[in-house]
């Protein structure tokens, strides 16, 4: 069976003022009734498929992550805790360290983002299906969505020849370019984005981490040796692991093995990782605007409006996002989505 692992320690500050540093946005509700962890969990929860899933995040979130958890009715098989945020590289890298002691080498960890809408029908069950055998065969399996314009915050992949079994070779995997290279990989053809989702052997991962990413891997493993464990959480220890660099595991593996295979997909996707992206999933009146919550708009066009708070009224304006959470409001054009964990930044250094 596939063990899952579940990526939930990120900080998603584009989507502030909602996202916040005590709830990040996996855990709140952005559009729907859940939030896009729980729903995360929903996506594995096949017991045919998938053993019970593992969750690697900040100890800062380790009730988040419990008590939602518990509110979707999933049994949890460990909490992984990190004390210092190192990104995905160092995260994953204690995952399948863990996770290949306790269930052998050449356990099938499927690692998942938390900040994903994905529509978890047959289009994913069969995604899984065909990308299973590939990377039990030794490849890192990516799944990849169609691109539809050129999007400069997700890794793009070169879709080279057929593999047995229906996945593809990887030809080039390029993390975050920038717009102008974006344009020509959408105009050339043949390339899909990264879902953000990894299918792969606990061992594969570990060799080419530590080819690729030997620092890492060595903070990663002797954090996972000297962890504490309380109840479901394992706390890894902070001496050790926060000597890893930080660095992703886009750029620390993906842009270098040359062992990645991709299944090119076809479930809804969609990362839900900055205000536009809210925009562009939302319901929209006749006007474009998609308004969320307690607000009203007034000859206003294209925009997003949301209020989580009191009531937020909006006239005459276009293609802005103006955001209202209990404490904060934020106004911004929405083609500066992009730009807002910029802002939030300056926010802390002001604070
Ligand atoms: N445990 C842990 N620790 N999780 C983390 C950390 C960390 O330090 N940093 C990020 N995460 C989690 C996030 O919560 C998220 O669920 C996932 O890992 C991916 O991190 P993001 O920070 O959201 O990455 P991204 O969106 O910029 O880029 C990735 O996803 C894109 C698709 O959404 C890359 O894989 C891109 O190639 C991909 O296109
Ligand atoms: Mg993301």
């Amino acid at each position: 069976k596939i063990i899952p692992v579940i990526m939930a320690g990120g900080k998603g500050t584009r989507l502030w003022p909602l996202s916040r540093s005590s709830a990040p946005k996996q855990f709140i509700q952005v559009v729907d009734e859940t939030s896009l962890f729980q729903q995360t969990l929903a996506r594995v929860a096949d017991k045919a498929i998938f053993e019970a899933p593992v969750v690697i995040t900040n100890q800062d979130f380790r009730f988040n992550v419990a008590e939602q958890a518990r509110e979707a009715g999933v049994a949890l098989s460990a909490i992984l805790l990190e004390p210092v945020a190192r990104n995905t590289a160092a995260a994953i890298a204690a995952a399948a360290y863990y996770l290949g002691s306790r269930f052998g080498d050449g356990a099938l960890l499927q690692l998942l983002a938390s900040d994903h809408e994905i529509d978890p029908g047959e289009a994913w069950q069969a995604a899984i299906a065909t990308a299973r055998d590939t990377a039990m065969s030794g490849k890192i399996v990516t799944f990849g969505i169609a691109p539809t314009e050129p999007a400069t915050g997700y890794g793009y992949i070169e879709q080279g020849e057929p593999l047995a079994g229906g996945a593809y070779a990887v030809k080039r995997f390029v993390e975050k370019p920038n717009l102008s290279v974006a344009e020509d990989m959408l105009s050339s053809g043949g390339f899909l984005w990264n879902s953000g989702i990894f299918l792969s052997r606990a061992d594969l991962l570990l060799s080419e981490l530590q080819t690729f990413a030997p620092q890492v891997c060595k903070a990663a493993k002797a954090a996972v040796e000297k962890a504490t464990v309380d109840l479901d959480f394992v706390r890894l220890d902070q001496e050790t692991f926060q000597t890893s660099p930080d660095i992703s595991i886009d750029y620390a593996v993906m842009e270098k093995t040359t062992n990645a295979a991709v299944v090119a997909s076809s479930f809804a996707w969609s990362d839900l990782g900055s205000w536009d992206a809210v925009w562009k999933l939302g319901d929209k009146d006749d006007k474009g605007n998609v308004v969320i919550g307690n607000a009203t708009v007034v000859n206003t066009e294209n925009s997003l409006v949301l209020s989580r708070a009191s009531h937020l009224a909006v006239q005459g304006v276009k293609d802005v996002a103006v955001i209202a959470s209990e404490d904060a409001v934020y106004v911004g054009r929405l083609d500066e989505a992009q730009e807002v964990g910029k802002l939030v930044r300056q926010l802390a250094a002001v604070k």
